[in-house]
């Protein structure tokens, strides 16, 4: 499809069918508009049949018994990993360590990778976009080990300054980590480009997908990062679950991160041995039921019409930007040439957290205050932002309600 074509109604009429909470109602009896995706998405009748489905009929502990009804979970969740791992172009399972969000990802890189490689004065790079999850890990490690963090600036646009990361690019960085898509500003990241001038100077880099991987295709083997992280309940899939896609060489020599049962080989009195990756990261009982469904979840993406889902959200994206535009004294936060339908603004004269409230009365869901970025907060200069973050599911009408509940707030504070 091409860029100025439109989205058949049907199209549209039909993703939205598939989410079951579209067709409810808030407290306040206003229909749900639901704006807060990039804070959880929504879960099609496709995944939540998946929950039901495994626990009606398959559900024992996986990897442990041998009776059949384990042996069937154990496939479904091992058919999963290998579902995921397709979704995020890893071909080798082996490669993908099924934690239990982006967060536990990006603490285990740091605590079973990082903090055995680096020696003290290496430097990390960070950016100012980076959410809590990928800034204070490193903190906590540089703490321990004597690290420097550095962090890339933005341009006027809330796109990542190049130079600016070329220059803090040096043989002391040992780590890069950043975000492939902001979860404030809906920047999209130049991931590849951003990957090769990392290896270039020797940096291990660590990309955090987890706003990327419900909005945009995501092939880690075309990136050529050396590791990968996402959440679940970002992705259309129950929360609990996330993944670390890993280059093998990498995972093979990191130390476990949580020790317990599944990620041993054997255990004397004195000393145990560990399984290989990716069992060796994965201590103690998965969440299996929600692995399951977050293939699922997959299952149901790769059924859309792809090129329509992405087209669509390009042209939200423009809407809501036009909308937006028609309020003088809101403030956008964000207008890189590529990003995703998530625009954060502020207002001259009113405050995120009632702005939110009284788009709330009207039905209308959207994060406000900083949104798990606090110090991209502070680089903007602001205490907070009004976030709203669409999805596929996501259509016109959403944002003509988002647009009439800012026009009531303008009125109540005129
Ligand atoms: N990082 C998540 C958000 O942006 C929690 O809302």
């Amino acid at each position: 499809m091409k860029e100025n074509e439109s989205v058949s109604e049907s199209h549209i009429a039909q993703w939205r069918a598939d989410f079951p909470i579209l067709r409810t109602s808030t407290q306040s009896g206003k229909p749900l508009v639901y704006l807060d995706s990039a804070a959880t998405s929504q879960k099609p009748q496709a995944v939540l049949d998946a929950l039901t489905q495994f626990y009606a009929s398959e559900n024992a502990n996986v990897h442990r018994g041998i009776y059949g009804l384990s042996e069937l979970a154990t496939d479904a969740y091992e058919s999963s990993r290998r579902t995921i791992a397709e979704f995020i172009g890893s071909c080798y399972p082996d490669q993908l360590v099924l934690t239990h969000g982006a967060t536990e990802a990006i603490n285990m890189v740091a605590a079973s990778y990082v903090a055995t490689v680096c020696k003290p004065g290496d430097e990390i790079l960070l950016t100012v976009m980076e959410h809590h999850a990928n800034i204070v890990p490193w903190q906590m490690l540089a703490e321990e080990k004597e690290l420097i963090i550095r962090y890339v600036p933005l341009d006027e646009s809330g796109a990542l300054d190049l130079e600016a990361y070329a220059k803090l690019l040096s043989d002391k960085t040992c780590m890069v980590a950043f975000t492939h898509v902001s979860n404030v500003l809906g920047t999209i990241n130049p991931v590849k480009t951003m990957t090769e001038m990392a290896h270039a100077v020797g940096a291990k880099v660590l990309i955090d997908g987890a706003q990327a991987c419900p909005q945009i295709a995501v092939d880690v083997s075309l990136i050529d990062c050396d590791f990968y992280v996402a959440s679940a309940h970002k992705c259309y899939a129950p929360s609990g679950v996330g993944l670390l896609y890993g280059r093998p060489d990498l995972l093979e020599m990191m130390r476990p991160y949580q020790t317990g049962g599944s990620m041993i080989e054997t255990v004397e009195f004195e000393r145990s041995t560990f399984l290989p990756p990716p069992m060796r990261f994965e201590a103690g009982t998965p969440a299996i039921a929600e692995t399951i469904a977050w293939a699922a979840a997959f299952r149901y993406l790769q059924s859309l019409d792809l090129d329509a889902v992405r087209l669509h959200k390009l042209n939200l994206q423009r809407l809501l930007h036009d909308r937006l535009q028609g309020f003088p004294k809101l403030k956008i936060h964000g207008h890189a040439e590529k990003k995703v339908p998530v625009v954060s603004f502020t207002h001259e004269v009113i405050h995120p957290h009632d702005l939110a409230t009284i788009l709330d009365s009207e039905g209308v869901a959207v994060r406000a205050g900083h949104h798990c970025a606090m110090p991209l907060h502070r680089y903007l200069d602001v205490p907070a932002t009004t976030r709203a973050s669409l999805s596929f599911y996501n259509d016109a009408t959403d944002i003509d309600a988002l647009v009439k509940g800012l026009e009531i707030a303008e009125e109540l504070f005129a």
